[in-house]
């Protein structure tokens, strides 16, 4: 059946990804548009903080394990949020409200499709990161079988924090560690980039406005040259200039093999947290 405009939206797990993938919905022109969405959370802390960013009259807020299991019982899509080792508890407190088979969107990394078929046989994984708070996110979608049905639903769903792109289920621990992971990854060259400013006089708010920018103009000259990165970065090379100076420095580092190496091991990490 497909999800039609007025649609109910449980999200199970109202975090900070939860959360945010909720705001890039809410706010956007998206059609099926929901008319009734339940964030569900487990402390007084997140009811507030939830109860604060969301005063749509659409929106509630729960955390009664009562009113949780009488709104995954209406619910037509559920956005699962929580932590990958807290799914199976998490699944413990509604599992009576599943008897309608609805559409579980998960956003847990490393937990399989097989892992979550206890909440329903149509399950979709959307693998996406924190830049989804501002609406430059990216996100992977892989569906169940059964959820085929939902695939437009889905992408439209998971475009609305940034872009999306559907994969093979077997590549999201690929994804988890890229896209999820990725952010901190950057944060870290980030940082890099900014003490090397200090260190070479520039004021801490010149150097991390500029790190900062440095980071966000290169994304956006490769997305929109499609170039592969290795052409652009030749293109920035001057014979004898500063900047191959500078790139020899980081191969001698090891920089490329070690920024790769750390993609793998994040993947190895988020394929380890599925229940065999
Ligand atoms: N953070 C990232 O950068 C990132 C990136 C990609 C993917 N992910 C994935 O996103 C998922 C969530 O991560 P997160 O960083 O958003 O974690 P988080 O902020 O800790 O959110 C988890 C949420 O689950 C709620 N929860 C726990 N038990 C519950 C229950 N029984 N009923 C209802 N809600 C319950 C918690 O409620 P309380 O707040 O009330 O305790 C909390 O709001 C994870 O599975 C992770 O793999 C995260």
């Amino acid at each position: 059946m497909a999800i039609k405009d007025g649609y109910t939206l449980v999200v199970l797990g109202a975090g900070v990804m939860g959360t945010a993938v909720t705001a890039a919905v809410t706010e956007s022109n998206m059609k099926p548009f929901p008319k009734r969405v339940i964030l569900c959370s487990k402390s007084a802390n997140s009811h507030e903080r939830l109860k604060k960013q969301f005063q749509q009259d659409y929106v509630e807020v729960v955390t009664d394990v009562d009113r949780k299991k009488a709104a995954i019982k209406e619910a037509d899509v559920v956005l699962l949020g929580c932590k990958p080792f807290h799914f199976e508890s998490v699944h413990e407190e509604v599992r009576d409200s599943l008897a309608h088979n609805p559409l579980v969107i998960s956003l847990l990394a490393g937990v399989t499709i097989d892992n979550l078929s206890i909440f329903s046989d149509k399950i979709a994984r959307v693998m996406t990161n924190t830049p989804a708070q501002f609406g430059a996110g990216m996100a992977t979608v892989a569906l169940s079988e059964s959820a085929s049905e939902y695939r437009q639903f889905v992408v439209d769903f998971a475009s609305c924090v940034g872009a999306a792109q559907e994969i093979p289920e077997k590549n999201m621990d690929a994804a988890t560690a890229l896209v999820g992971s990725g952010p901190a990854m950057c944060l870290l060259m980030m940082e890099a980039l900014y003490d090397g400013g200090v260190r070479m006089g520039l004021t801490h708010d010149v150097a991390r406005t500029a790190a900062a920018k440095v980071m966000e103009g290169t994304a956006k000259m490769a997305l929109e040259t499609g170039e592969h990165p290795a052409v652009l970065k030749s293109k920035v090379c001057t014979p004898g200039g500063t900047t191959i100076g500078g790139l020899l420095k980081l191969e001698d580092a090891g920089v490329r093999g070690a920024i790769a190496r750390a993609v793998e091991e994040a993947a190895i990490i988020s394929a380890s947290f599925a229940k065999k």
